[in-house]
């Protein structure tokens, strides 16, 4: 079998195991056992000047071929042009996006080094599988550089209306690089219809042909397994003596403006304000990870939800307890999965995701006999899939709160019918099926019409 070549801004530490594994590592998890396998992308780290040839470290038959970023490029393609332009327009939030010449002449620049790296490390029968939103023109630049090998491009967050794309300054230079790429997938078909449509009216319909949607998925078994045994680990409990007796609510999400935590946490308060009952009877945990912490959206957001969150336990709290834990570190995998098996309640708000993991391994995470309840944002990829779910309008504060209400009253035999029909799906839609529906798109035995689901 030919080499598979991920290529991702983020390369998973092969020392550090599952327990840090980002999404994309666990999807990527069964094929890399395959196949003869290189990962290249940035190493995380910053240096005088971007690198011009990978480090490269072996790890079973995974070669992790990394460059560092140079400081100018780390400022103006990863904070710059990526995370506070494109970040925000592919999430529909055009009016919060920082432009700036100098950070797309760094994104060009950027993909170019990646593919000048790349190149020399490619054999002529590889597979090249490119991901996310910071290396759109990266195969373009291979193909400038004469390689002829298969090359898939996977958008792991939503693709907006063209309307909203074309506000970005040089939309049509990412779409017109995307000719370079044989097989290109979108979480959904909204994403995939938007993308074709942009495409299209590019004068490239030839190109929106090769976009189909592949919604990716997680280690559904492995994750249940993974919670049944932190159920009673030593965190685990903790958390569980701590809460005496109340049932527990638990958001988990990187701590960024798009997962919609200032809103969440508004409807937490609507909750308490219209159905008084429930007060001294949840806790709502919220585990928010820093993320992206030197761009200026993410330092604003953050110091919004300390006060909303100081705001609302201010308000609501007694002496003996507080409505809304909040923890901006972050929490082991396995441990989370522990704290999301005890949840009565999962929080999924975000105000646009391309898929939302951790909507999927919520469910995964539940006691069979006594699952939980999941509260999901419309806008997630997932909420396509996971229709046993409370489906809310995160920006409707009245929405998340009769949903959390619905969800502490709701019987355990609707519970129960509720997770059936989510579990069913998640298993279906697992990581490694994933995985192999979008290689055999690419590799030439499956038409990307049919391919995608
Ligand atoms: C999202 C993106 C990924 C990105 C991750 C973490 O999931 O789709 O491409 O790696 O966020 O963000 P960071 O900027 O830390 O890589």
């Amino acid at each position: 079998m030919s080499r598979l070549v991920i290529v991702a801004n983020r390369v998973p530490d092969p020392k550090e195991g599952g327990a840090t594994a980002g999404g994309l590592a666990v999807a990527m998890k069964d094929a890399l056992a395959n196949r003869e396998a290189v990962w290249f992308g940035w190493s995380g780290k910053t240096a005088a000047e971007t690198g011009t040839e990978a480090a490269l470290a072996r790890h079973g038959r995974t070669t992790f071929a990394t460059l560092d970023l140079g400081h100018d490029d780390y400022k103006h393609f990863y904070q710059g042009f990526s995370n506070a332009a494109l970040w925000p327009v592919l999430h529909y939030r055009l009016g919060i996006a920082r432009f700036d010449r100098r950070d797309f002449a760094g994104y060009q620049r950027t993909n170019l080094a990646f593919a000048q790296a790349l190149a020399p490390l490619l054999q002529p029968d590889d597979t090249v599988w490119i991901h996310d939103f910071h290396l759109f023109l990266m195969a373009a630049d291979l193909r400038a550089l004469g390689c002829k090998q298969r090359i898939g491009f996977f958008l792991h967050v939503p693709f907006p209306p063209r309307s909203v794309f074309n506000g970005l300054p040089h939309a049509e230079k990412l779409l017109e690089a995307l000719e370079a790429v044989d097989t290109i997938g979108t979480q959904t078909e909204d994403d995939a219809e938007n993308l074709r449509a942009a495409l299209i009216a590019i004068g490239k319909g030839d190109v929106a042909m090769r976009v189909g949607a592949f919604a990716i998925g997680i280690d559904a078994t492995g994750f249940a397994k993974l919670a049944a045994q932190r159920a009673n680990a030593k965190e685990v409990v903790r958390l569980r003596d701590s809460l005496g007796g109340r049932s527990l609510a638990i958001g988990v999400d990187r701590l960024d403006y798009t997962k919609g935590l200032p809103q969440r946490i508004a409807g937490f308060g609507a909750m308490l304000e219209r159905f008084p009952r429930h007060r001294g009877k949840i806790t709502f945990l919220q585990v928010a990870p820093v993320s992206r912490g030197d761009v200026a959206m993410y330092r604003a957001l953050r110091r919004e939800l300390d006060e909303g969150v100081g705001r609302i336990n201010g308000q609501m709290a007694e002496p003996d307890w507080a409505p809304i834990r909040y923890i901006t570190r972050a929490v082991a995998r396995p441990t989370l999965a522990g704290f999301m098996r005890m949840a009565r309640i999962g929080l999924v708000t975000p105000l646009r995701d391309g898929m939302n993991l951790v909507a999927k391994e919520f469910v995964a995470a539940q006691d069979p006999a006594d699952p939980g309840v999941l509260v999901l944002s419309r806008f997630a990829g997932a909420a396509v899939e996971l229709d046993g779910a409370l489906i809310v309008n995160p920006l409707d504060p009245d929405d998340i709160a009769e949903a959390l209400d619905a969800a502490m009253d709701m019987p355990a035999d609707e519970r129960l019918d509720r997770w059936n029909r989510m579990w069913t799906s998640v298993r279906a839609g697992s990581a490694s099926i994933w995985c192999r529906r979008f290689l055999s798109a690419l590799e030439g035995t499956t038409d990307v019409a049919d391919a995608g689901q």
